[in-house]
């Protein structure tokens, strides 16, 4: 594997065999650094996080990974620089490019991140975009490789409920990649886009995975080893759109009826959290209360079950992120 100098925008940035290569080499770190013995790999590396939006794994992930291997990060967060409104994405990339040796970028429009990887001259990282959330999608590939005990060739995963966003994006496009079986359940209106499927499907073609799409949850799911769901909004999409999407997804939740209807006793439930399980937060509140619900994409008792992973999967940001910044900042030398 040699990705020194390379950037991760999407998923299919990576050929299979690159992105088997990444899993190994996290997997790898993160028993390194369980027993004790990890190596820092990035001495006098500083790395720019710039964040349009706000995150609390993703940017967590970046600074204990930079830490980790001996790089320094620094924190430009949501509205603390110049970019965007004084200073356009052409500029800062070439601001950054000169004072740091990588550049994770989280914002809205993926053609900015493309603009940064173009004009920075150093690696740049999407910690999620409108469009892709590929550094999500390679800590769930992670978990699911952990949990299901053989190869992702031989694991079906089923995502749930907003299938236009980030996050299936990723897991469509990584899963084919690999040869996974990503069955969507989602609505005409939220599926992935054309352009999205096409790549997906030629990806899978490619690795002998599978991937479908249905609007019948209960089929979708039958046999699945894990099922997957994320919020009904996204970050930065306008809070009028709640009562439409829960209209919408309201028959998409993952629920301890789906669960059933995996027919699978050991099936997994995913989530990129944050998730709006129960009513402890504040749009939680607002939305589970004028709607009467208790929950939104997944219930408080499937979030909370034996069979839930969020938090491995939360913990799994942290070496796919490390691992990434080691493939591409120090390179074959790891
Ligand atoms: N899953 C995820 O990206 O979480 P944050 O928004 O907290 O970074
Ligand atoms: N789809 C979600 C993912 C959050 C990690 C969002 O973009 O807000």
């Amino acid at each position: 594997m040699d990705l020194l100098g390379r950037s991760y925008l999407k998923d299919s940035d990576l050929t299979a065999d690159e992105y088997r290569a990444v899993l190994d080499l996290a997997a790898r770190l993160r028993e390194e650094k369980r027993s004790g013995r990890e190596r820092r790999r990035l001495e006098n590396k500083t790395v720019a996080l710039l964040f349009e939006k706000t995150s609390t794994r993703t940017r967590s992930a970046f600074e204990v990974g930079a830490r980790d291997q001996g790089a320094h990060a620094v924190y430009l967060g949501p509205g603390e620089t110049q970019f965007g409104v004084k200073e356009s994405t052409k500029d800062t990339a070439r601001v950054l490019g000169r004072m740091f040796d990588g550049i994770e970028f989280r914002g809205f429009s993926q053609s900015d991140a493309e603009e940064l990887a173009f004009h920075a001259g150093v690696p740049v990282w999407n910690g999620l975009t409108d469009q892709w959330h590929p550094t999500q999608s390679m800590a769930d590939l992670l978990t699911m490789r952990d949990h299901a005990g053989r190869p992702l060739e031989d694991v079906s995963v089923c995502f749930l409920g907003d299938a236009a966003n980030n996050t299936c994006t990723s897991l469509l496009t990584a899963g084919a990649l690999v040869g996974m079986d990503v069955r969507v359940a989602a609505p005409a209106l939220r599926r992935p886009a054309a352009e999205v499927w096409a790549e997906a499907g030629a990806l899978a073609a490619a690795s002998g995975g599978s991937i479908s799409v249905t609007d019948d949850p209960r089929a979708a799911v039958s046999g699945a080893d894990f099922l997957y769901t994320d919020v009904w909004l996204s970050l930065g999409e306008p809070e009028e759109l709640w009562d439409e999407r829960i209209d919408l997804l309201l028959p998409y939740q993952v629920n301890a009826a789906l669960i059933e209807a995996t027919g699978n006793p050991r099936v997994g439930f995913l989530h990129c959290l944050p998730a709006f399980h129960d009513a402890r937060t504040e749009i939680g509140r607002r939305v589970l209360a004028r709607r009467g619900l208790e929950a939104l994409e997944v219930t408080d008792d499937v979030f909370e079950s034996p069979g839930s992973l969020v938090f491995d999967e939360a913990e799994n940001r942290l070496p796919t992120i490390k691992a990434l910044l080691v493939a591409t900042l120090a390179g074959d030398d790891v």
